[in-house]
């Protein structure tokens, strides 16, 4: 394992959430929005990017696992924990750290909207468009990144790095 070279420092995070958090603040104005995050990699970015909207937001989790292990997709998408609330008419917001493959994603959505809520949407703080194999509709974007193994601020190397501050890459 080499060292990590940091690829979005902290202070860019805070001030792209924050631009984020504004957009969402406007478009959902006096609505209920319920946030669901995907653990274990967007709680850093779901937890931050609620604190900043001035209004009501739910949170939700919910846990699949498309990766075994190191930073190879299986393919294979599991659902290790399910949502306990119901989201049926609710402004959903999907929240996610990264979209690589976008075979979590749009697994994932399908699965949601059986659920019947009233709009959902995607956010996720970093896009890696690349290796992109199945489409998915991104409503937010926090920053498009190149093809390199992210950690950071959530996002792990065989659950290593998600407490680092910052986005780094693996060299
Ligand atoms: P996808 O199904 O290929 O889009 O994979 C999405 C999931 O893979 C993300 O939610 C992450 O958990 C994981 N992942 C993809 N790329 C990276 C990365 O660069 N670093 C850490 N985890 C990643
Ligand atoms: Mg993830």
């Amino acid at each position: 394992m080499g060292e990590i070279k940091t690829l979005i420092d902290e202070e860019k995070l805070s001030k792209r959430i924050s631009e984020i958090a504004g957009q969402i603040e406007k478009e959902y104005a006096g609505k209920e929005i319920t946030f669901i995050c995907i653990l274990k990699g967007s709680v850093f970015f779901t937890v931050d990017l609620a604190k900043k909207i001035n209004g009501d937001v739910k949170l939700e989790f919910i846990r699949v696992s498309s990766y075994n292990d190191g930073t190879e997709s299986s393919g294979e998408i599991k659902m290790k924990l399910d949502l306990k609330d119901s989201i049926k008419d609710k402004d959903v917001i999907v929240v996610e750290d990264i979209i690589d493959t976008g075979k979590t994603l749009s697994y994932l959505i399908e699965y949601l909207k059986m659920k019947k809520p009233n709009t959902i949407r995607l956010c996720t703080l970093l896009d890696k468009p690349d290796r992109r194999v199945e489409k998915v509709k991104v409503d937010y974007i926090g920053f498009q990144i190149p093809d390199k193994f992210v950690v950071g601020y959530g996002l792990d190397f065989d659950e290593k790095y998600r407490n680092l501050p910052y986005i780094g890459y693996i060299e």
